[in-house]
């Protein structure tokens, strides 16, 4: 059992609910920058970590006993349920997701298969469970976007211009809308059972829609986009969207049915404002910052803090993930430096 009283500066925050400080918690905020990350990752790879509840529920809590951050975000990846679905995939280092069977036709997508969590990633559920015994602080469940999935599933890997997805997209509009529907539904099954669990607000990565024009969003992303959103609606808990460089999906976004928006570095929040984003906003610092100097980083972030602090409704976090040069220290510090700067 928890022995601090539950903080949820976070929880109030995502539902514009006044609290007693800006939340603060980092994406990627546990991994290979910490220490103590790199030496359980001797011992275990990424998949036998998230396959291991309590080793799992201990990296997740890394962050949260290091750093003081007002939630924690389940140790996963967006790729993990998809071997469940048919996906050979490995993670490799430095590199990312690699496939070994992409998606090339109609037929690829109809042989997907959808996923079960309580048979598929049971690991995941037990995690869950064992860190709400343990937390103090909300816990975000998270899961892909079908538009950043099917970029790894059909380029096979990371990519810088996604002209196999687009091509796939635009020729193959069919298959296409089947591959959206599809992933769509396991990203609700996956965040409905992470609920279940006890997740108490949950996440979901688009990183690399960014790399679509608002016209193509509207017609091959949003509707899917949507219809999470809305089979979510009844479970009461705060949706989370967060892609890189989006800001011209912004509108878009906003006329989702989900509560908090995550900027990346390159949309200020006071753009993000006067584009008529009314919901919670979640970021964005630079994560390059990290790693200059603490007045600088403290000037940038004070800038952030006083945009965001314009409206109650309003989370700290990084504009992407911490880098793995990043010294815990400098995290650390800056934390307490957000509660303090922003404490009523
Ligand atoms: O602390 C947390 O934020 C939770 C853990 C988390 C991971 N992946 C663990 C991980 C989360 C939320 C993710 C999501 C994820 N994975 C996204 C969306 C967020 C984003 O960064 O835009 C994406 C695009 C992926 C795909 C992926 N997996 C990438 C690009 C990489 C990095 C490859 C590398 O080594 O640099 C991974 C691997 C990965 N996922 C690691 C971690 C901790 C590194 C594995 C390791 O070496 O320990």
């Amino acid at each position: 059992m928890s022995v601090k009283p539950f903080n949820d500066n976070f929880l109030k925050a995502c539902r514009g609910e006044e609290h007693s400080h800006v939340p603060v918690w980092y994406m990627r905020q546990a991994g290979r920058y910490q220490a103590e990350y790199r030496k359980i990752r001797e011992k275990y790879s990424l998949f036998e970590i998230t396959h291991n509840p309590e080793v799992c529920a201990e990296v997740t809590m890394l962050p949260i006993k290091q750093l003081d951050v007002d939630a924690a975000i389940l140790f996963a990846d967006i790729m993990t349920p998809m071997p469940a679905m048919g996906i050979d995939v490995e993670i490799k280092s430095s590199i990312g997701p690699v496939i070994r069977n992409p998606i090339r036709t109609h037929e690829d997508v109809e042989n997907l298969r959808p996923l079960q969590p309580d048979e598929h990633v049971p690991y995941i559920l037990d995690t869950i469970t064992l860190l709400r015994e343990q937390l103090s602080v909300p816990l975000i469940g998270f899961a892909g976007a079908p538009f950043t999935l099917a970029s790894y599933l059909i380029e096979g890997g990371p990519s810088r211009n996604y002209y196999k997805t687009k091509s796939f997209m635009h020729s193959n509009s069919e298959a296409w809308h089947l591959l959206m529907d599809r992933l769509g539904s396991m990203t609700v099954a996956y965040l409905k059972a992470q609920i279940a669990a006890g997740s108490q607000a949950v996440q979901v990565f688009d990183s690399w829609v960014g790399a679509l024009n608002a016209e193509d969003y509207a017609e091959f992303v949003a509707p899917v986009m949507n219809r999470i959103f809305t089979e979510l609606n009844d479970t009461n808990v705060p949706k989370i969207m967060f892609g890189v460089g989006a800001g011209h999906l912004l509108q878009e976004w906003n006329r989702l049915p989900l509560d908090v928006i995550g900027l990346d570095w390159r949309t200020s929040i006071r753009f993000a404002r006067a584009q008529g984003v009314t919901k919670t906003v979640q970021g964005n610092l630079d994560p390059g910052l990290l790693l200059a100097s603490w007045p600088e980083l403290q000037k940038k972030t004070k800038e952030i803090l006083d945009q965001g602090m314009e409206t109650p409704n309003y989370i700290f976090n990084l504009g992407h993930g911490v880098y793995p040069d990043v010294k815990a220290d400098t995290l650390e510090r800056l934390t307490a430096f957000i509660h303090e700067y922003s404490a009523k």
